[in-house]
């Protein structure tokens, strides 16, 4: 028991264990991504619909499930950034004279993947304090009002609906890159598959940006739901 333990230990210190960490994670949150635009496109499909989404997750398996899901996402959330700060450090530490061709290539597309998933933190404290606590004084005062109100309400506001689009795009960068790292950690990437890769990683990111901003850009620019 106590030997199985510490050859877990000791796979997760190694820097394929971390890698598959970052990646497995990563691919929780890719899924979750996917599954949290498509309720949120119902939006479009009118008030009632999306009404009555937001109250069918709020009331599954008795208003258990939407904590199970908040504490699953932010275990994974915590898990993929803390792996990734130790990869970078012990890439660093690890880098000699010798690498110095491929590390320059590295580090220019992780250095993208910091800023990017920066930004993403960023926006999801953001996105929480604005949609989950409601610290606009005039998405508080609609109370206990419709999930959908609450939404076209909160993309009213020019700055908030700029700083989402900015945040989507650099999630589409990191998205993009991080589809194909996930490919590549678990080992499905060789040189006949490198181009599907390639092509489903940036199309995956795609579908998400374009569908992630069509909701505040058609509510702001298009006076959608007013
Ligand atoms: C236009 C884009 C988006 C819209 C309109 C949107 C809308 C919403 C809404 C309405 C909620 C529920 C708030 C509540 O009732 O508690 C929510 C929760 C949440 N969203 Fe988004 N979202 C968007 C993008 C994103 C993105 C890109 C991410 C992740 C990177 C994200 C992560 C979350 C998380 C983690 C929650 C909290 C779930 C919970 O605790 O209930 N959202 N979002």
């Amino acid at each position: 028991m106590s030997s199985s333990k510490c050859s877990l230990c000791t796979f997760i210190k190694s820097s394929i264990g971390r890698k598959l960490v970052v990646a497995l994670t990563g691919l929780a949150l890719v899924l979750f991504l996917a599954g949290h635009l498509s309720g949120n496109l119902l939006i479009f499909a009118g008030a009632e619909v999306f009404d009555a989404y937001a109250e069918f997750l709020h009331s599954f398996l008795h208003g258990m499930g939407v904590w199970v899901a908040r504490i699953g996402l932010l275990a994974c959330f915590v898990i993929h950034i803390w792996f990734t700060v130790l990869l970078t450090r012990e890439n660093k530490k690890a880098r000699t004279p010798y690498m110095h061709e491929a590390t320059v290539q590295a580090s220019k597309s992780s250095r993208i993947m910091i800023w990017s998933g920066l930004t993403i933190l960023a926006f999801v404290i953001f996105h929480l304090l604005h949609f989950t606590v409601r610290i606009d004084s005039d998405l508080a005062a609609l109370g206990e009002a419709s999930p959908w109100e609450m939404v076209i309400q909160g993309f009213q506001n020019p700055l908030v609906t700029i700083f989402y689009v900015i945040a989507m795009t650099l999630l589409c960068s990191h998205l993009s890159h991080g589809v194909a790292s996930i490919f590549q950690t678990l080992g499905l990437r060789s040189k006949k598959t490198a181009g599907a890769i390639k092509f489903i990683s940036c199309a995956y990111a795609f579908v998400i940006y374009v569908g992630f901003i069509s909701i505040p850009l058609s509510i702001w620019l298009f006076g959608f739901g007013r």
